[in-house]
């Protein structure tokens, strides 16, 4: 891989892209619903309203043909529609779109895009799954528009770490410029939101450990190790003690992706009004998650009047996670090439489903299946190893959806799908034999 000549690639499609959006009067923004989506709709709606081009968001879980219909009937002619986040995979569905579309994504690409122009880094041989987020796609055209928007790359990197992203690559890229321009600092200790240490270890998901939701054993953890108050107000020694211990406790079994996600750079975002970044993208996929747009939106967009209750949601969602993850726990099933388990009503399959691999059994690709009401979602997380050893679960989840008659798709390493009611068991079994397809045998220890 040549960096530049791809970066380079990259940033002459964002300039296309910023030529066409810059000359339109109004544009119809779709972006997606998580951390990363409404990061990306963050950084469009700014540039655009600083180049006096009015806009109209909406912020969608999936894209499908509910999404076009909704489009096309509050769309005028001259506008243009920008999809990001998504947009990439559903070429055929989007299609029916009449107005100039401009699709911001790093999904892979399926069919000929009908789009003006696609930026996305996998036609530029960027793996977009670890390398650039839908944020980061639209820092780049953001940056194209006026350079000055370079203060909105907190929100690029806030995306990228929704999307559980490294940051080597086009990510690198975009957080020297950030540092650069005093956008982010970077310091090191343990990537966990801020607040009183005792509690914000109970109630995050990730890092994922013996103790997280146990105040006793957080108690007696915290003890052993003289640590009390605010993450934040840590002094190096005691930051050094505390991520030498979840270092320990991670060596048992947890993955590389795991280690990285615990202990290490923590990005702090100057400019936006949640400065710790886990904090923000745990507030944002939860607006998400809770359809609570305008409020996930307008925090990206720095207004603070939601911001306590959206805190308040947040903790309350990432407890709802660990207990749904713990309670998971007792339902683990394996295949021959997959863990999974099928449950109802959940919290967060793609939460549960990224513990799973990155905590519990880092060997085998691990699918969370959700039935809620008339609603089957499912969630499939894989890690680095497992890709290079050729696991794509975006393949895997689409084809077997379709089998059942869903729908599915997403990235190598992450994907999701939607299945009818009463196909679960079915779907699994497919998913399971295409993985083991994938993956070498030597793989499947008995
Ligand atoms: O739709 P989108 O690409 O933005 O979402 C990717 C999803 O996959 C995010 O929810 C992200 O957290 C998840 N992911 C993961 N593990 C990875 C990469 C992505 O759980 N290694
Ligand atoms: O929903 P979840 O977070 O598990 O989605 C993981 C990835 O799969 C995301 O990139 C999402 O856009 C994608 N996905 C998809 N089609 C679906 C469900 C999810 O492409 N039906
Ligand atoms: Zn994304």
């Amino acid at each position: 891989m040549n960096l530049n000549i791809e970066m380079q690639k990259l940033k002459e499609l964002a300039r296309e892209a910023a030529d066409v959006i810059e000359k339109y009067e109004h544009v119809r923004v779709i972006s997606h619903n998580d951390a990363d989506g409404l990061t990306s709709a963050g950084i469009i709606c700014q540039a655009l309203l600083r180049q006096d081009i009015r806009f109209h968001t909406s912020i969608v879980p999936r894209l499908d043909k509910s999404v076009v219909e909704m489009v096309k009937e509050t769309t005028a002619d001259d506008d243009l529609v920008i999809f990001c986040d998504m947009g990439s995979g559903q070429s055929d569905i989007i299609s029916e779109i009449k107005q100039d579309i401009v699709v911001l994504d790093h999904h892979v690409p399926v069919g000929e895009s009908p789009a003006k122009v696609l930026v996305n880094p996998h036609i530029v041989g960027i793996d977009g799954a670890m390398h650039i987020s839908g944020s980061g796609v639209t820092f780049f055209v953001a940056m194209e528009m006026e350079p000055a928007n370079v203060d909105l790359s907190g929100l690029a990197i806030a995306g990228a770490v929704g999307d559980k992203q490294i940051f080597s690559t086009l990510n690198g890229h975009i957080l020297e410029e950030a540092v650069n321009a005093e956008v982010v600092s970077i310091k090191k200790g343990l990537k966990i939101g801020d607040g009183e240490i005792a509690k914000v270890l109970e109630y995050t998901p990730e890092p994922y450990l013996d103790i997280t939701g146990d105040s006793e054993k957080i108690a007696e953890f915290l003890d052993f190790l003289g640590i009390e108050g605010n993450i934040e107000d840590l002094n190096p020694d005691q930051t050094k003690a505390l991520t030498s211990a979840v270092a320990l406790k991670l060596a048992k079994n947890a993955s590389p992706e795991a280690v990285d996600a615990a202990i290490g750079d923590v990005y702090i975002l100057n400019n936006e009004i949640v400065s710790n970044v886990y904090d923000l993208v745990a507030i944002l996929n939860t607006c998400g998650k809770a359809e609570k747009y305008g409020m996930g939106l307008s925090i990206c967009l720095k207004d603070k009047t939601h911001l306590e209750e959206a805190r308040d949601m947040a903790i309350s969602h990432q407890i709802s996670i660990v207990e749904n993850i713990k309670k998971g726990m007792d339902m683990v099933k394996e295949g021959k090439s997959i863990g999974y388990l099928i449950g109802t009503d959940m919290e967060s399959t793609g939460m549960i489903a990224s513990t799973f691999v990155r905590y519990v059994n880092p060997d085998m690709p691990f699918v969370a299946v959700n039935q809620v009401d008339e609603l089957v979602k499912v969630s499939a997380r894989g890690t680095r190893a497992l890709v290079e050893k050729g696991l794509d679960l975006s393949f895997a989840l689409r084809e077997a959806a379709n089998s059942v008659g869903g729908e599915g798709g997403g990235h190598n390493v992450a994907s999701g799908a939607s299945i009818p009611p009463g196909t679960a068991e079915q779907f699994i079994a497919k998913v399971d034999e295409i993985v083991a397809e994938q993956l070498p045998k030597q793989e499947q220890t008995e």
